[in-house]
């Protein structure tokens, strides 16, 4: 099955060059002033018993500018004599370590296959990130990721005085610059594109995959491994969040996670699923009926959420705010519903936000942001205003209706009882036609039975 899948599947995209960091590198730093000092953390491992570690994700803004993976690394920026040198931190080579926990780039790994300037011991770190402190009038840090650089850092500051009287300089303040760098991250290059192509194409085929495998009976984890399995095995590093896979009455819950019960004949499963690959996310939802054919009530409901979702993605152009899609979204639903006689108000009435009906079965927003976070950064309103969307911006689209018959705070329509769909895109914005990431994955009625129950 998997090898069968793969063979739908493009090769893996070549790498984000180093030329490329070193151009993030020099986009950040373009902004700021030389007698500045740039320092990002990743944040430290965990363990969840004894020597048991939780599996380890580095930030993403180490990503982002260094592409360094390893735990315990700090990348920072300064300015020295008119040039910005990028230094990275990093645990030194060590054979007793390397032998229990795995290989390690060490430093002169770090200089010979990544793009920073200086490589140092992550043992050095408190002398030699001190010297840079000192020699600098503002730190660029988010505080919160490691205390110990915190507190240095806040010392740097509290001593100012006297480090002024030795070195003529010390940091006098402190920015984050989470929202400068979140600014350059919202617009993703053709090779970022690329790496989210392949997270989009290994998770539409293991949706593929799972609707391929679909029949009554089957247990939700075990979807969940039919996913989760393809995505490892088309080489990624897993998911890019936990898998929603909910049969039944489970798909009317929005973050579902137990994933434990059983699939039952004449019930629609929603499987929210996305794998990340070099740490880049996908992220898609697809709701289909575990028998392979849609009664006419699911039917109802797939089509509005789908004609939905067609017109929000039409909305995914240069120059419409981001909340477009949203309201186009929830015009379409709130007209479908009404048609079907789920809601009694004019559709003005079915669209206000405190008021209107459409919010007891859609309540989530339409759009987020993906990248390297799923819900990736990015100021949705600068300045109090919808953002307007251009060109490189990637966002998902996920409408959704869910009928859970068991919440006590709505009367749920009978026909549509227990019914809980969404489907979820990621789109691309170009300079043309929205460009839709997942497009392998199929989302019509007539492509979803088509190929439901029929393994490849
Ligand atoms: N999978 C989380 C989301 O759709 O936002
Ligand atoms: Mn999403
Ligand atoms: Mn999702």
């Amino acid at each position: 099955m998997n090898e069968a899948a793969m063979g739908y599947i493009g090769p893996q995209p070549a790498p984000i060059s180093l030329d490329e960091f070193k151009s993030r590198q020099a986009r950040l730093t373009a902004q700021l002033r030389p007698d500045d000092v740039l320092i990002l953390c990743a944040a430290e491992e965990s363990t969840h018993s004894n020597d048991v570690h939780y599996p380890y994700r580095t930030m993403s803004d180490m990503l982002y500018f260094a592409g360094w993976t390893e735990p315990e690394a700090v990348f920072t920026l300064r300015c020295v004599d008119g040039s910005w040198i990028s230094s990275l931190f990093v645990q030194p080579k060590d054979t007793l370590k390397e032998i229990w926990e795995g290989r390690r780039p060490g430093i002169e790994g770090a200089l010979a296959d990544w793009a920073v300037d200086e490589a140092h011991s992550i043992d050095n770190l408190e002398q030699v990130l001190s010297s840079y402190v000192d020699h600098s009038r503002r730190v660029l840090l988010r505080t919160g990721v490691r205390s110990d650089i915190d507190d240095l850092i806040r010392a740097a500051i509290d001593r100012r005085d006297r480090s002024r009287q030795h070195f003529g300089s010390g940091p006098v303040s402190l920015e984050d610059p989470s929202a400068r760098i979140a600014e350059l991250r919202l617009r993703k290059s053709v090779s970022e594109v690329a790496q989210m192509r392949y997270a989009s194409d290994v998770s539409s085929y293991a949706h593929i995959a799972a609707m391929r495998h679909s029949k009554p009976g089957r247990m939700e984890y075990q979807f969940q491994s039919t996913i989760e399995g393809f995505f490892v095995y088309a080489g990624t590093s897993g998911w890019a969040y936990p898998s929603i896979v909910g049969c039944g009455d489970n798909a009317t819950v929005l973050h579902y996670k137990v994933n434990d019960d059983v699939c039952e004949d004449g019930e629609v499963i929603l499987i929210d699923a996305g794998a990340e690959y070099r740490g880049y996310a996908a992220d898609i939802t697809r709701s289909w009926p575990i028998n392979g054919k849609f009664t006419e009530p699911q039917k109802e409901i797939y089509q509005v959420v789908l004609d939905a979702q067609m017109a929000a993605i039409d909305c995914c152009r240069v120059g419409q705010p981001y909340t477009a899609p949203h309201e186009a979204a929830r015009k379409v639903m709130a007209e479908g519903l009404i048609r079907l006689g789920v809601i009694d108000q004019s559709i003005e009435q079915a669209l206000d936000p405190e008021e209107g009906d459409l919010r007891k079965w859609y309540m989530h927003n339409t759009s987020h942001w993906i990248g390297l976070d799923v819900h990736d950064v990015g100021i949705y309103k600068p300045n109090g205003e919808p953002r307007l969307l251009e060109e490189g911006m990637c966002l998902t689209v996920e409408p959704g209706l869910y009928f859970g018959a068991w919440r006590p705070d709505v009367e749920c329509p009978e026909r549509y009882a227990n019914i809980g769909i969404r489907i979820e895109d990621d789109v691309l914005v170009t300079s043309g036609e929205p460009d839709v990431l997942t497009s392998a994955c199929p989302k019509t009625i007539e492509e979803i039975e088509a190929i439901t129950g029929k393994p490849f």
